[in-house]
């Protein structure tokens, strides 16, 4: 399937999961580049759900190989948790199938502390985040401050790092009237990860540049979305990578012209959970959803925020991505409805805009502007060819991915693996 990047065109929790597990059935390898475990990616096989942190969704098929590469953030100490977890599910994973970059930066308790008293001192202004530490983690890399897998895996050397790390934070704590960490606490619960990790960290650039020679096919497995990009997305109220399609280069360490192909997962409407502005936000179409027991978060249980699909964004992640092929989920969640609205471009004050203003605030005060397709009112769910689904549903589709500027390849009636239309 050659070189494949995945990416959400929408704010998040599109449907990577599913639609990774679902493709990797033709790939070697399957690849995080980005992010930490503020991600949830939800797969379902038979009756068993599982939610994937900071372990890429291809872990669930036992022959391919798993990396987590240099450009994703982790907490040591719950990604142990995460594999204990699949384990107990009854997941194998072995030490061939899971590789660690040595590059990857760590998240400590500090950043999780921080990222939350942050928050709180935002008051009605805060993001909204996942509280998981990403933001002062990533904040440390780029201030070259950061501690990485390489250190954990030298106990003396991570020690000493710790160490200084604990006292310059404790000491920003303090001043935000937090109580500080204890080194002795973080140190032992840190190195006793390492030594379960260590069978899995390496070098994963060299693996990757060995596979490509190889003519191995690589799957990048995008975490977030879009327009939570740190540099595309509706800045602030973003996560803190690069969540399109070039984060997969950086954070693995594939150049660019290796990758053959981009991918965009989107939802067959729009939800957004955290702060921040959402143009086609709609309660009915979020009512309709929660009622249906649907649309809350994989890794905090938030309810999600809900609306109309916007081609505005869409379009505009599809020009960011390069987005080849679409992959449009939860069709079935608009199955009862006897009219669906798209939004087509908004209206700022007088202003047409067919492109998402960059300042958030402008955003905010974006009106959209919708047209009226009829919905198709029956169920999708049992569909497997494109034949099978109703004419409307696929007049709908190929609407939306028409107005986004990309092919559409995949839809998807379901969160099971077989729920899945391929065009
Ligand atoms: P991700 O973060 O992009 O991987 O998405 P999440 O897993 O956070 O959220 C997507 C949710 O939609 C999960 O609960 C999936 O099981 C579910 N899902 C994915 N595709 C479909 C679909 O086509 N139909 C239905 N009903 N659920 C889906
Ligand atoms: P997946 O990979 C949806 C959102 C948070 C918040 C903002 C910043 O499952 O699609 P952070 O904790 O990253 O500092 O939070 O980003 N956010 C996500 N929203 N899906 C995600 O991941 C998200 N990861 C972060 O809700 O608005
Ligand atoms: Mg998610």
């Amino acid at each position: 399937m050659a070189n494949t990047i995945l990416a959400g065109a929408q704010w998040g929790d599109e449907g990577k999961g599913k639609i990774i597990d679902f493709l990797t059935e033709h790939a070697d390898i399957v690849v995080r580049s980005q992010g930490g475990n503020n991600a949830g990616h939800t797969v379902i096989l038979g009756t068993e759900k599982y939610i994937l942190h900071l372990i890429p969704s291809g872990i669930l098929r036992p022959e391919k190989v798993c990396v987590i590469g240099n450009g994703v953030v982790i907490d040591p100490v719950s990604l142990v948790a995460e594999i204990e977890r699949l384990k107990g599910q009854g997941v194998k994973i072995r030490k061939e199938q899971l590789l660690i970059s040595d590059a990857a930066h760590l998240v400590f308790p500090y950043h999780r502390l921080l990222d939350e008293l942050r928050e709180a001192r935002k008051g009605r202004n805060k993001i909204g985040t996942t509280k998981r530490g990403i933001g002062p983690a990533y904040g440390d890399k780029a201030a070259r401050t950061g501690l990485r897998m390489c250190d954990l895996m030298q106990p003396e050397v991570f020690s000493e790092k710790l160490r200084a790390k604990i006292k310059e934070n404790n000491a920003i704590l303090k001043a935000l009237g937090a109580p500080g960490v204890s080194f002795k606490e973080v140190n032992d619960a840190y190195l006793g990860a390492a030594e379960k990790l260590r069978p899995f960290v390496t070098n994963t650039v060299v693996y990757l540049h060995e596979a490509l020679k190889a003519g191995r096919d690589i799957l990048f497995e995008g975490a977030q979305g879009t327009f939570l990009d740190i540099d595309h997305g509706t800045y602030p109220y973003v996560t803190s990578s690069n969540t399109t399609a070039g984060g997969a280069c950086t954070g693995s360490g594939v150049p660019p012209h290796r990758m053959d192909r981009v991918i965009g997962v989107m939802k067959a409407y729009t939800t957004r959970v955290g702060e921040g502005p959402f143009p086609t936000e709609d309660a009915v179409v979020g009512d309709m959803l929660h009622g249906m027991g649907r649309e809350f978060g994989a890794t905090t249980g938030r309810a999600r925020r809900c609306g109309w699909f916007d081609a505005v964004a869409t379009r505009y992640a599809a020009m960011i991505n390069g987005i080849d092929d679409l992959a449009v989920t939860n069709v079935d969640g608009l199955d009862g409805l006897e009219w669906l609205r798209v939004c087509t471009h908004y209206k700022l004050g007088r202003k047409r805009l067919e492109v998402p203003p960059t300042d958030s605030r402008q955003l905010a005060h974006c009106e959209p502007v919708y047209v009226e397709l009829e919905g198709w009112k029956q169920p999708t769910t049992e569909a497997r060819k494109w034949s099978q689904l109703p004419a409307k549903a696929r007049d709908y589709l190929q609407a939306i991915a028409d107005l986004t500027g990309a092919k559409l390849a995949i839809a998807s009636v379901g969160p099971g693996r077989d729920q899945t239309i391929v065009l």
